[in-house]
C-alpha cells in the first residue's frame, strides 16, 4: 500500500545525548499518525539500539540507518551489513544519498548490491536519485535520474520492489536553503512514477511512495505534500529541530 513517509536524516550530527532528547521531544509532542502514515528516524550507527528503545512503543514509528554494506559479511573494517542493521530491530535503510555518492564514490553498481543486501535481510531501502545542478540547467534531469533507477532498480521482481521507497532528492536543493517548487517536484514524481509503470506496471507505480528531500521545512511541506505523486519528504537540517520535524510530519 502507498504510504505518506516523513523521514529524519540526521546525517552527521548529535551527541547521543542530544539525540536522544529530540527523539524524546519528538515523541512528547505527540504526532498523529492516521493509518497510512509513518515517521521514520534514521540517526548515526552508534545511537540505531537506543532510538529503538525509544519508540518502540509509538506505533507508526520506525527505525532507519543511513547506509548499509554491499557485501554480506567479512573483512570489510568499518562497514556495517544488512544483517547486522536487522539484528538490532532496523526497519528502513536510506541508500544512495548524494552525500554517499559523492563524497564516498557509491555508483550505481555498487547500490545494486546494496539494494539486495537490504532486501535480503528484510531491510526497506529508501532509495535515493537526484540531479545536480549543471543536469537541471541543462534540462536532461528525466534521463538522469531514469539512469540511476535503472542501474540500481531495475534488477529487481515485482514482488521485491514493492519493499522500496524512493526519495527524489535534486542534489542543488540539499542544505542549500533552494528547495524544487512544487511543480518541480511533482512533474519529477509523476515522471519516476511512471517510469516505474513502464517496467513494473501500473498497479505497482500506484502503490510506490515517492518522497521529496532538499530543504523541506515546515513552511514549504504542505505545498510539496498536496502534490499528487508527492507521498512525504526525506528531512535533514529541519529533521534536527523537533519543533521543525513535528509541523512537517503532520504537513499532509
Ligand atoms: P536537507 O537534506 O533537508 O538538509 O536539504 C535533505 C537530505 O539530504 O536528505
Amino acid at each position: 500500500m502507498r504510504k505518506k513517509i516523513v523521514a529524519a536524516n540526521w546525517k552527521m550530527n548529535l551527541t547521543l545525548a542530544q539525540g536522544e532528547q529530540l527523539v524524546n521531544d519528538i515523541l512528547a509532542a505527540g504526532i498523529k499518525l492516521p493509518e497510512g502514515q509513518e515517521v521514520v528516524i534514521a540517526p548515526p550507527f552508534p545511537y540505531l539500539l537506543k532510538v529503538k528503545q525509544l519508540i518502540r512503543n509509538y506505533p507508526g514509528i520506525y527505525l532507519a540507518a543511513q547506509n548499509c554494506a554491499s557485501e554480506k559479511s567479512g573483512a570489510y573494517t568499518g562497514e556495517v551489513s544488512a544483517e547486522m542493521l536487522r539484528s538490532v530491530d532496523v526497519d528502513y535503510v536510506i541508500l544512495g544519498h548524494s552525500e554517499r555518492r559523492e563524497y564516498f564514490s557509491e555508483t550505481n553498481a555498487q547500490l545494486a548490491k546494496k539494494i539486495d543486501q537490504a532486501l535480503a535481510n528484510g531491510l526497506k531501502p529508501i532509495f535515493c536519485c537526484g540531479e545536480p545542478l549543471e543536469v537541471r540547467k541543462a534540462e536532461t534531469q528525466n534521463a538522469y535520474v531514469a539512469k540511476q533507477l535503472e542501474e540500481s532498480l531495475y534488477h529487481l521482481d515485482a514482488a521485491a520492489l514493492k519493499n522500496i521507497v524512493i526519495a527524489y532528492e535534486p542534489i542543488w536543493a540539499i542544505g542549500t536553503g533552494l528547495t524544487a517548487s512544487a511543480a518541480q517536484a511533482q512533474d519529477m514524481h509523476a515522471f519516476i512514477r511512471s517510469s516505474i509503470a513502464d517496467k513494473y506496471g501500473r498497479e505497482a507505480a500506484l502503490g510506490l511512495s515517492i518522497l521529496y528531500g532538499g530543504s523541506a521545512k515546515p513552511s514549504n511541506a504542505r505545498e510539496l505534500f498536496a502534490c499528487a505523486d508527492v507521498d512525504g519528504g526525506l528531512i535533514g537540517g529541519a529533521s534536527l529541530v523537533a519543533a521543525d520535524f513535528t509541523a512537517i510530519a503532520q504537513s499532509f
